[in-house]
């Protein structure tokens, strides 16, 4: 059966890497692009691809099951790989309830929407879902996330994730759906909405502007460049196994202090500034209710079972990702405008 793969949130940061690699290493399939362009969803991510023969866009969005049994029929769907989601902790934390209905009744509307198009064969067809580690909880300064450690998820991110993934482990459990999750650690690189702590900070520094460090600056990350983590969702998809769930991660810890610190020395380079300089812009603010402490990720797995394992170093991913940004300043122009000054000023100003 020839492929037709809705990839959802392909207009976003990772989906947008997942889309453009599919696309140029797959072009005996179909690859539909279903996204609602929210805040986060950016068309200007996919240039390099929009005019290919094989790709598909349509501007849905999951809350809207009626328009995604459309877009099953229309395209003859034959798989899902399911990115749409509200992502950023912060912002779950003012509205909860804006991560419920994107990324649990939406998560449960496209998994109807599979089950209603793949009725009597759904064997022959996969339900993937891209999910994170936050859902594991916050680790203290020892141990890892295992794929066998209980869900114990502490924002309300997190909850909507966990509870997303529960749904799609009941559709597996309960009709059978052939299903695929994958967990992963935090994502660095091109295309990253600046509301996350690496962008913010590259923009900051470039205009001069404070580095809000959340609490000490002691809590930690696992980083993985988001080309490596959309070649490892382009190698589960194809080689995972049904009913599985594999972590993804850098095995690269970081405090966020120490990254804020590398971001300024590579920039201070890279600007022609005198050494020192940026750091002088890190600020340290309020700390985030309930904030996680620590995630690491145990790759060991994926690693084993796929051979996925991460392709570039840490330092060398946050070179070339200071450089798009650098180049790109217009793709940056464009998504800091307007409501972008509004949500900063609110989450920033006074705290
Ligand atoms: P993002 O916020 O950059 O992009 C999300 C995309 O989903 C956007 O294009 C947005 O327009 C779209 N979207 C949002 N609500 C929608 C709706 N109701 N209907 C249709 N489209 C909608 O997010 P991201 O960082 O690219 O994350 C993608 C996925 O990967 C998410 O499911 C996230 O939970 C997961 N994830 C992210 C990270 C990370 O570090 N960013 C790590 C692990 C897992
Ligand atoms: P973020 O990029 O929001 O990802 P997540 O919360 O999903 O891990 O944040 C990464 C870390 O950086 C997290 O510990 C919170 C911290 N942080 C700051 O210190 N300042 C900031 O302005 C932001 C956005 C995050």
């Amino acid at each position: 059966m020839k492929k037709s793969i809705l990839i959802t949130g392909g207009a976003g940061f990772i989906g947008s890497h997942v889309v453009k690699l599919f696309v140029s290493k797959y072009p005996e399939y179909t690859i539909v692009n279903l996204d609602a362009l929210t805040y986060a969803g950016n068309l200007e991510n996919l240039k390099e691809i929009e005019g290919a023969s094989n790709y598909f866009f349509e501007k849905v969005n999951i809350q809207d099951a009626a328009a995604l049994d459309q877009v099953f029929s229309k395209h003859g769907i034959t798989d899902v790989i399911h990115l749409a989601a509200e992502s950023h902790v912060d912002r779950s934390i003012s509205d909860p309830l804006a991560f419920v209905k994107t990324n649990v009744f939406g998560t449960v509307n496209l998994l109807n929407s599979a089950k209603k198009a793949w009725a009597g064969e759904l064997g022959n067809h996969l339900f993937y879902h891209v999910s994170t580690d936050e859902v594991y909880g916050s680790l203290e300064d020892g141990g890892f996330f295992l794929e066998s450690t209980p869900y114990d998820p502490q924002s309300p991110y997190s909850a909507s994730k966990a509870s997303s993934d529960h749904f799609v482990r009941a559709y597996a459990n309960t009709y059978q759906m052939n299903t695929v999750i994958s967990n992963c650690s935090n994502n660095y690189g091109p295309n990253h909405f600046p509301e996350k702590l690496i962008p913010l900070c590259i923009h900051n520094i470039k205009n001069n502007k404070p580095l809000p460090v959340y609490g000490k600056g002691e809590n930690i990350r696992d980083w993985l460049f988001v080309i490596d983590h959309a070649r490892a969702i382009d190698t589960v998809f194809h080689q995972g196994k049904s009913g599985e769930t594999y972590n993804i991660g850098g095995f690269n810890e970081w405090k966020n202090i120490d990254i804020v610190r590398l971001l300024c020395q590579k920039m201070d380079e890279k600007l022609g500034r005198e050494k020192g300089t940026s750091e002088k812009l890190i600020t340290f603010v309020k700390d985030r209710a309930g904030h996680d402490h620590r995630y690491a990720i145990d790759a060991t797995k994926i690693k084993e079972e796929l051979g996925w394992e991460p392709s570039l170093q840490f330092e060398e991913g946050i070179e070339m990702t200071i450089d798009w940004y650098l180049n790109n300043q217009e793709w940056l122009d464009h998504v800091t405008s307007g409501a972008y000054q509004d949500y900063y000023t609110e989450l920033y100003e006074n705290r």
